[in-house]
């Protein structure tokens, strides 16, 4: 088929997360080379209502592989959480004689993508969020980055955690989420792992541990907490007072979103961005792309929608089994 001066556009939204860029080069690249001419547009869904569009050429996304975040920024937007908003994105795209944009980002970006399908622009979502909770898919953009970033930094709090004979409360990322948790609490052999799927903090249960812990001669207790689960700095002084351990809370925070993507988050994200062409070059419409058992495919977005995320029942169990 011939693209040439066939328009699309691209735009990263919601958390950013470590990945997007190359799945932007990805998508920039592999679009020009199909013939597209490609726009971005900046801060995501504001870029649409704003009708702040660029175009890129390929040397436009020279040298960012390697870098986290988004060179096209993001945001949340309220007013295209609304249709008035939807319609307002769609004419400001059809004003731009396009008819096709590339979504990557999380649930929020992938809901939003679909309501703006319904006022006919045809929209390809590629998943990313370090949450990695999108039912649709086994894999998330920036998932692994976070996931590393996290395990480094709890194996970190472990050693002078250790050293002081301390119980530790680290927070990982993930509000609704506990992929992130579950993960590094496997990978570091964390003596808790508390998530919000499963919803399985007890405190009392905890310091009875703890006390037994410590009866066994163990000198240290990580206890690896969801964002979702509560407020780690009460969590570790409850713990401190009925247990009389030095407890201490470190809050990982915004350092998972960031930094240089992982291997893995480069190459399955620059996939992602080539398949996001090639559904456009074979005229598929409102599509996600999705890593599902083992292989890279596009699925109907409204159909990726209704997948609700669980957490995953074997690593769960494992992790609960090997965990004291
Ligand atoms: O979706 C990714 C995420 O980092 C969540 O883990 C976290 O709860 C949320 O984004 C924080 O978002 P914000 O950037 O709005 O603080």
């Amino acid at each position: 088929m011939n693209n040439t001066k066939r328009n699309i556009a691209v735009l990263t939204s919601g958390g950013d997360a470590p990945g997007m860029n190359a799945a932007l080069r990805a998508v920039v690249r592999s679009g020009i080379g199909a013939g597209f001419r490609v726009f971005a547009a900046y801060r995501g869904f504001e870029g649409l209502l704003n009708d702040d569009f660029k175009e890129f050429d390929s040397r436009s996304v020279a040298n960012i592989l390697s870098r986290g975040g988004t060179i096209i920024y993001t945001a949340r937007s309220n007013e295209f959480m609304t249709k008035e908003g939807q319609q307002k994105a769609a004419d400001i795209l059809r004003s731009r004689d396009i008819e096709d944009l590339i979504i990557i980002g999380g649930d929020g970006s992938f809901k939003g993508g679909y309501e703006l399908s319904k006022f006919g622009i045809n929209v390809i979502c590629l998943p990313a969020t370090i949450d990695l909770d999108l039912g649709c898919t086994d894999y998330t953009i920036g998932f692994d980055t976070a996931a590393n970033t996290a395990m480094e930094a709890i194996d970190k709090v472990r050693d002078t955690s250790s050293s002081h004979e301390r119980c530790s409360v680290i927070e990982v990322m993930g509000r609704h989420a506990g992929y992130i948790a579950l993960w590094t609490g496997v990978a570091t052999g964390a003596e808790e792992i508390l998530i919000p799927e499963t919803n399985n903090f007890n405190l009392d249960t905890v310091i009875t541990r703890i006390k037994i812990s410590r009866k066994k001669g163990k000198n240290q207790y990580i206890i690896v907490n969801s964002e979702g689960i509560g407020n780690s700095n009460k969590i570790a002084s409850e713990i401190e007072a009925a247990t009389g351990i030095e407890t201490r809370a470190t809050i990982l925070g915004y350092m998972q979103r960031g930094g240089s993507p992982t291997v893995i988050d480069r190459v399955y994200a620059s996939v992602m961005g080539r398949v996001a062409i090639s559904c456009l070059e074979e005229n598929k419409k409102n599509r996600a792309i999705v890593h599902a058992k083992g292989e890279f495919m596009d699925i109907d977005l409204s159909e990726a929608l209704e997948k609700a995320k669980t957490v995953d029942e074997l690593y769960y169990k494992v992790a609960m089994q090997i965990i004291r």
